[in-house]
């Protein structure tokens, strides 16, 4: 056999996301890409900022010595700088740039994390709906994902999170705002989480940490910012991606925090640093650093995404559909209609292939009963997608 073992489980299994996409694929080109409503993936459509293509354009026309070069691990000082300047006044810590490392998007932020924490046969815990990718940045490193059971609301269940956690466990993910159900966790339920996690380490023998995926903490559909987990949990690392900030998921390109009062922080420092090149990649793309350096805290324009996510509510509701409104991100997780083959939501999702509708069934997120529709796209595919969502609910 000439191909890795691992390779066929790969393989073999597939994110219910892609699937999705690639069924869209086919369904566009059988009956026009017009004529089907495409809401499985979270690929934003909205143009970067102009302020994005400005610095692009300024920063190619410099003159910088060693523009194009290969630097250190961690990334361009002077960028570093000035996210420690960001995550300092909204984490309210004293981080510079020595605990900044830039990274190929938010997956490689969480990648470099799990390469210095997770052991072979190690587990780490993610409260459902879950967004399950991190099963393929974990398994690189030998270790094991397990879903903690989801609430109704979405909050966290600290009970099932407590009984699950044992000396295996090296880490909690949190994902704040939520992908797919849209929810930030309140600063409440952060504290409580980091007394849940200083007890258990205790307990336990063993630090347990804490993984903060942020890559939508700027879309979010309210006044407060999404609540500072550095002040909830000192051993706490935070994973943000400007791919759906600036809308460039293709360029790759996000840092990851390590809070400076962390345990072992110096090690995980370094350790995170070195992993780039154990990831292949050496160091986060040189210029896409830079730009995100001069525009860092710039956005898309949220009020669009506000505007398709009422659209979808008001649409939703008035068919019948139950669904908590998303306080962020760009993703609604209703719940698959009563009387659907009692929860089935990959029948149901079904379903709504035969109306040209493609979305996600929750079982890609764990959490089966619910399905998940992605609104980063034009109105007009929502507005055409409403008479769908109506005759599969009223044929359930
Ligand atoms: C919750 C969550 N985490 C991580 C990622 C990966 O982000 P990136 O493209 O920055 O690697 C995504 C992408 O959709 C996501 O939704």
């Amino acid at each position: 056999m000439a191909v890795a073992r691992r390779i066929d489980q790969l393989l073999s299994g597939g994110s219910l996301i892609r699937r999705m996409f690639n069924q869209g694929q086919q369904l566009k080109e059988r009956y026009g890409a017009d004529n089907v409503f495409d809401l499985s993936i979270g690929n934003p459509d909205l143009s970067p900022p102009p302020e994005f293509y400005r610095a692009a354009e300024k920063i190619l026309g410099e003159s910088i010595p060693g523009k194009h070069a290969y630097m250190n691990n961690a990334g361009l000082v002077e960028v570093r700088e000035k996210i420690a300047q960001r995550v300092r006044r909204e984490q309210d810590v004293d981080i510079s740039a020595g605990g900044i490392i830039m990274t190929v998007g938010a997956g490689s932020a969480l990648s470099l994390a799990f390469h210095c924490l997770v052991n072979p046969g190690d587990r780490v815990l993610v409260p459902a709906p879950a967004f399950v990718a991190y099963r393929n940045y974990l398994s690189v490193h030998g270790g094991v994902l397990e879903i903690v059971p989801g609430l109704p609301d979405f909050s966290i269940d600290l009970n099932a999170l407590e009984e699950m956690i044992d000396e295996t466990t090296a880490a909690v993910i949190i994902n704040s705002p939520n992908n797919p159900s849209g929810t930030i966790y309140p600063e409440k339920s952060l504290a409580d989480l980091g007394q849940l996690l200083e007890r258990l380490s205790r307990l336990h023998g063993r630090r347990i940490y804490l993984i903060s995926d942020e890559p939508y903490r700027e879309i979010i559909y309210r006044k407060e910012p999404v609540p500072p987990v550095f002040q909830a949990y000192p051993h706490s690392i935070i994973c943000y991606s400007y791919s759906k900030s600036l809308s460039i998921p293709g360029e790759r390109i996000g840092w990851a925090a390590v809070h400076p009062l962390a345990e072992d922080r110096d090690k995980i420092v370094a350790g995170m640093t070195g992993a780039t090149l154990n990831m292949g990649y050496t160091n986060a793309p040189a210029l896409m650093q830079r730009i995100v350096g001069e525009i860092d805290g710039c956005a898309v324009d949220v009020e669009r995404y506000r505007r398709r996510r009422d659209l979808l509510a008001d649409g939703l509701r008035e068919i019948g559909y139950e669904f908590e409104l998303p306080q962020g991100a760009f993703y609604m997780f209703p719940k698959v209609p009563r009387g659907y083959g009692g929860d089935d939501d990959m029948a149901f999702c079904e379903r709504l292939v035969e109306e040209k509708i493609l979305t996600v069934p929750g079982s890609g997120f764990a959490m089966p009963g619910y399905f998940r529709i992605s609104y980063c796209v034009d109105e007009r595919i929502i507005q055409g997608s409403l008479p769908g969502f109506r005759r599969a609910f009223e044929t359930t």
